[in-house]
């Protein structure tokens, strides 16, 4: 049976997704714990990614040898970058760039020496299936978070987009550096800290790859507002009823 593997960014959505499993059992490796289980009658592991490209890129390692998944899924947060890419929408990436690499002037700027390339794609087939399953849970937002979270954060009418995602090992929560990063790279559609690094280690093992990411902030002066309560009340459901929604679409 394939195993897929979940990597969740937040403490608090693994253990929604831990709640959902019936059966888990923890295998530590790395420091780190994995659970591995059952969803939905689908063979899964889920793992804290932990924070950062470094620590995200071992975590996935690990998933691919040791645990052999077939399939990889990233839920978490991201700062919004792309004009009208709002607080409570969701991201499915189309592909992946390390906005701090740069290994110039031996490399162009952005490119990751020795492979050629910047930018690495999303699994096509996975994000559409991530992006109907969003569509689906954003459709019916007030059943998953409640009206009061809805009004509280302001959460209108959320969408998805799809697009590039970057990724750094910053926290991005300047105005001045979140236009850097709109002028460098204008097709951003929102910044992280791991996605691109577990792109590349997936694209190395020729394993699918999709990630969602529900926008926390706009990556400005006021990226720190209310994050905690962001990630607890909006964040982790979300990424639980997608995560949810779309495995169920996979068994129909
Ligand atoms: N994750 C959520 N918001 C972020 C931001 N502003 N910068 C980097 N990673 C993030």
């Amino acid at each position: 049976m394939a195993v897929i593997g979940i990597m969740s960014a937040m403490q608090e959505e693994l253990a929604a997704v831990l709640a959902a499993m019936p059966d888990e059992q923890r295998v530590s490796v790395a420091g780190r714990d994995f659970w591995v289980g059952h969803w939905q009658g689908h063979s899964v592991v889920a793992v804290l990614s932990r924070i950062g490209k470094v620590a995200a890129a071992t975590t996935a390692t690990v998933l691919l040898e040791r645990f052999g998944v077939s399939a990889l899924v990233f839920t978490g947060v991201a700062g919004g970058l792309g004009s009208g890419v709002q607080v409570g929408d969701v991201v499915v990436a189309d592909s992946f760039v390390q906005h701090d690499m740069d290994a110039s002037p031996l490399f162009p700027r952005y490119e990751v020496p020795l492979y050629g390339r910047a930018r690495f794609a999303a699994d096509g087939v996975l994000s559409a299936q991530l992006i109907v399953a969003t569509q689906q849970v954003l459709r019916d937002a007030e059943r998953h978070l409640g009206s009061d979270t809805l009004a509280q954060f302001r959460l209108a009418s959320p969408r998805v987009h799809h697009g590039l995602v970057i990724s750094g090992d910053r926290f991005v929560a300047t105005s001045a550096e979140s236009q850097g990063l709109r002028l460098a790279l204008p097709d951003a559609l929102a910044v992280e800290m791991e996605g691109a690094a577990v792109a590349q280690v997936c694209h190395d093992y020729a394993v699918p790859f999709a990630a969602v990411r529900t926008i926390s902030d706009r990556a400005d002066d006021a990226a720190q507002t209310d994050f905690q309560r962001f990630i607890r009340e909006v964040a982790s459901r979300y990424s639980l009823a997608i995560l949810s929604q779309w495995l169920n679409n996979r068994q129909a």
